[in-house]
């Protein structure tokens, strides 16, 4: 078995990919309304590229691959990819991060092209505040896509939500209690100082401190005995169906169990989601380099990854690029 270590014996053996920095949702928190500029179609790296990168991503000791965007089901044969990706032998886990308006539409073709299973970006319940945050959304695409994704397996089904102080946070609790009737595993992700212009500020910060409290006033949580496969802790109400996970990026510091690299759209390994140090691949295999070659980049991409990120003060970090832009 390959160990991919790194310096601080930290076993990377996540790849998350970006496969487009384009969306069909423009949430405020994390784009301004006219979008952000996005890459031309020959900057962004081919299907072959990716899966040549994965190959030797999961030679180095990869076993688990995620697809995210911008919004990864509005690429063209998005479904090839994952067909693609999925027969690399040492591919463990395929997955795959979409806000759901075309889950409905592409669920049944890439479970049969070997995607596992797939987490959904869901800010509010509510479809005139969910219309509002993604500055136009239709939430009952979603809910349609979920429903096809569950009949499809891809499980378990993972709801992303990020509270926002001011913006949705009045549904923290009604997110919780999802859980009692679905086997869905919703999770709070603290929201992060970068995004948007001008839109994050330390007051709409809720940290998971908070977010417990207030889920803890329906029922107590109980602690769930997960192996740790990321940042997530999960607890669970009794008797209810699905689980609930918090993701503390700012109040906790989960960084000594980093296992990941990421791939930008455009070709850049980023050993840190949080730094913007990233080893341009795309230049090299478009010289035609060896796999000799990609390998040892990955590995240095490796030796690069910090031992932890600087966000503790709540500053807005502008210098980071969006969020679509690096694969959420
Ligand atoms: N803080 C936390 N999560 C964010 N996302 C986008 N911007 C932020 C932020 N500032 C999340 C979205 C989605 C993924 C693309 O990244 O909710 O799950
Ligand atoms: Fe698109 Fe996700 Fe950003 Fe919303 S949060 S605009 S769905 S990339």
């Amino acid at each position: 078995m390959n160990l991919f270590l790194d310096k601080y014996s930290r076993t990377i053996n996540y790849l998350r990919i970006s496969i487009t920095d384009r969306c069909n949702l423009r949430c405020i928190y994390c784009m301004p309304s006219e979008g952000v500029k996005t890459f031309d179609h020959k900057e962004i790296l081919t299907y072959e590229e990716i899966t040549r990168i994965v190959r030797i991503a999961v030679d180095l000791g990869v076993k688990r691959i995620r697809i995210t965007g911008g919004e990864p089901l509005i690429r063209k044969d998005i479904v090839y990819l994952v067909s693609l990706i999925s027969q690399i032998e040492g591919v463990e886990d395929l997955s795959l991060t979409t806000n759901g308006l075309l889950l409905k539409k592409y669920a049944e073709q890439l479970a049969k092209a070997g995607l596992k299973r797939v987490n959904i970006s869901l800010d509010s319940l509510d479809p005139i505040k969910y219309k509002e945050i993604t500055r136009g959304g239709d939430i009952k695409e979603v809910m349609d896509g979920i429903k096809e994704a569950e009949n499809c397996l891809l499980l378990p089904i993972k709801i992303n939500m990020v509270p926002v102080r001011g913006v949705n946070d009045q549904e923290i609790e009604n997110f919780a209690k999802l859980t009692f009737e679905k086997p869905y595993q919703v999770r709070f992700i603290e929201f992060m100082p970068f995004g948007a212009k001008d839109f994050w500020s330390l007051d709409k910060y809720i940290p998971t401190e908070e977010i417990i409290k207030r889920i803890t006033s329906i029922a107590p949580l109980i602690p769930v005995d997960f192996e740790r496969a990321g940042p997530a802790d999960y607890f669970c109400f009794e008797k209810a169906k699905g689980l609930i996970g918090f993701i503390s990026p700012l109040s906790k510091h989960f960084c000594h169990f980093c296992n990941r690299l990421r791939l930008t759209a455009d070709g850049k390994v980023r050993p840190c989601l949080f730094s913007e140090t990233e080893i341009d691949l795309k230049a090299s295999l478009r010289q035609g380099v060896s796999d000799e070659e990609i390998s040892r980049l990955l590995r240095l991409s490796v030796e690069l990854k910090p031992s932890e990120h600087f966000l503790k003060d709540g500053k807005r970090v502008d210098y980071l690029k969006p969020i679509s832009k690096i694969g959420g």
